[in-house]
């Protein structure tokens, strides 16, 4: 059976290897040229672990070609998967472009029947107009089913989560387009859920939603536990083992960001607003996170009595550990923050700005290692959990910043030890309140 991916992102790449190890033959499409010349040499133009193995393996074996000829990628398969990107516009709905341009595309290089997949995140609706662009570029005719199959993968395990699915989700208006696609997944042991697409599709944006709602809103409480010197880590597994709540996703700290977060909250609540729905759990969602921001700098500026002439130090650039994605970082807001307020910005990742050289933070100072960073720095913030922060010989820092005033946006470090060491530290919910405990 042969597959056709067409957009070679993270999802796109994941959802190729992840067919290709599932026994099939994949043309993978991708128009940058530059990442199609990479991926062509077995080179990922983003970083994601474990995938890089695995692209070699199936390059050597020939199971997967990459392509920049769309007209060579739709002639290879009957069913063509759909995995380019749809950002925000700035009213919070979803920049159609590029699946527009595919959908003409496919129509146009059509010679017979395919089914056409979305796995790229798309407002409900959006498989109608889909329908009607491949239509309209056909030259003669021509059967065609659309089909959505959305992902769930997350960064940093994007390779995992796509090989062991907690479900897989397939929607369509034609059960046996429907029957075909959940068919190449016939080896996999996880439940599959086959409905109609604005269904599939809002299973999507509810599982996104609802995980950013949980973070949000144990952010919440961890501001009351700032307040009454409580600890957000105890309440969070207190009620976590609870199984109607969970454990997962209730992990206080700077707030969500990411490519899909922000993003598939503000279509969800786009889509509402364009029904005269006003969805005010997910709209108190996103203010939350936003006002995480403004509830850290808060702290900062209080502790170091205004930013004029203070340096800080972020620690961490990318949306969460291991990634390069720098999309809807907490980071970026911070900076901006710190810097609106009057502050100085020097900045450390360990991965961020190796892989994006061109990357301009305007003002920030960009530092070479981590102990660069905080030297002379008026405070060591903390924004993503790089494994490495954890390993700091804090004696030195204590000896090399201008002030010792640590926060932790995440809630990793040792409160206790930093306390002692006489740190003044702060995250959320660690009993704030309590110099040395
Ligand atoms: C998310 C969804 O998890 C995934 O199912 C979907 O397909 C895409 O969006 P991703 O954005 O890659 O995946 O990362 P995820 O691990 O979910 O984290 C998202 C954001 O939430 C990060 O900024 C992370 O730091 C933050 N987060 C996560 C918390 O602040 N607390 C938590 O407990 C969990």
């Amino acid at each position: 059976m042969n597959i056709s991916v067409i957009g070679c992102g993270y999802v796109g790449t994941t959802t190729a290897l992840m067919f290709c190890e599932l026994g099939y033959q994949v043309v993978a499409v991708e128009k940058d040229s530059k990442k199609l010349a990479m991926l062509q040499q077995g080179k990922l133009p983003f970083h994601e672990p474990g995938i890089d193995s695995l692209l070699i393996k199936h390059l050597h074996r020939g199971s997967l070609v990459f392509t920049g000829d769309i007209e060579e990628g739709i002639a290879h398969s009957k069913i063509i998967y759909i995995t380019v990107g749809t950002p925000s516009l700035p009213d919070g709905s979803s920049d159609l472009s590029f699946i527009e341009e595919v959908s003409r595309q496919i129509g146009a290089a059509q010679n017979d029947y395919k089914a056409v997949v979305i796995k790229s995140t798309v407002p409900l609706g959006t498989v109608d107009k889909v329908r009607e662009w491949i239509g309209k570029a056909q030259k003669r005719p021509l059967p065609v089913d659309l089909v959505v199959n959305p992902e769930f993968l997350r960064e940093g395990s994007a390779l995992y989560d796509t090989m062991h699915p907690d479900r897989i989700v397939i929607g369509s208006d034609n059960p046996e387009a429907a029957e075909t696609v959940k068919q190449l997944f016939h080896s996999m042991s996880c439940p599959i859920i086959v409905t109609d697409c604005n269904t599939a599709q809002l299973i999507k944006y509810t599982a996104n939603a609802f995980l950013a709602t949980k973070i949000s809103f144990i952010n919440e409480i961890g501001r009351v536990c700032d307040a009454y010197g409580a600890n957000i880590e105890e309440v969070a597994s207190g009620v976590g083992l609870d199984h109607r709540i969970g454990p997962h996703f209730l992990r206080a700290g700077i707030g969500w960001g990411g490519s899909c977060f922000p993003k598939d909250i503000a279509a969800l609540i786009n889509m509402g607003n364009n029904n005269g729905i006003n969805l005010l759990i997910v709209q108190s969602a996103q203010q939350v996170n936003q006002d995480q921001i403004g509830y850290f700098i808060d702290r900062l500026e209080g502790e170091l009595h205004g930013l004029n002439n203070k340096t800080v130090s972020i620690y961490g650039i990318s949306f969460k550990p291991e990634t390069d994605d720098i999309r809807e970082s907490p980071a970026l807001k911070v900076i901006a923050e710190v810097q609106r307020r009057g502050g100085t910005v020097a900045a450390y990742d360990p991965m961020v700005f190796d892989k994006h050289p061109e990357l301009k933070l305007p003002g920030v100072r960009v530092a070479r290692n981590m102990e660069d960073a905080w030297k002379g720095s008026d405070c060591f913030f903390l924004i993503t959990e790089w494994d490495q922060f954890s390993k700091i010989d804090w004696g030195q820092v204590m000896q090399e910043m201008r002030t010792p005033l640590v926060l932790d946006g995440r809630n990793v470090l040792d409160a206790r030890k930093l306390r002692s060491l006489g740190f003044r530290y702060y995250g959320i919910g660690r009993k704030t309140g309590i110099i040395h405990e």
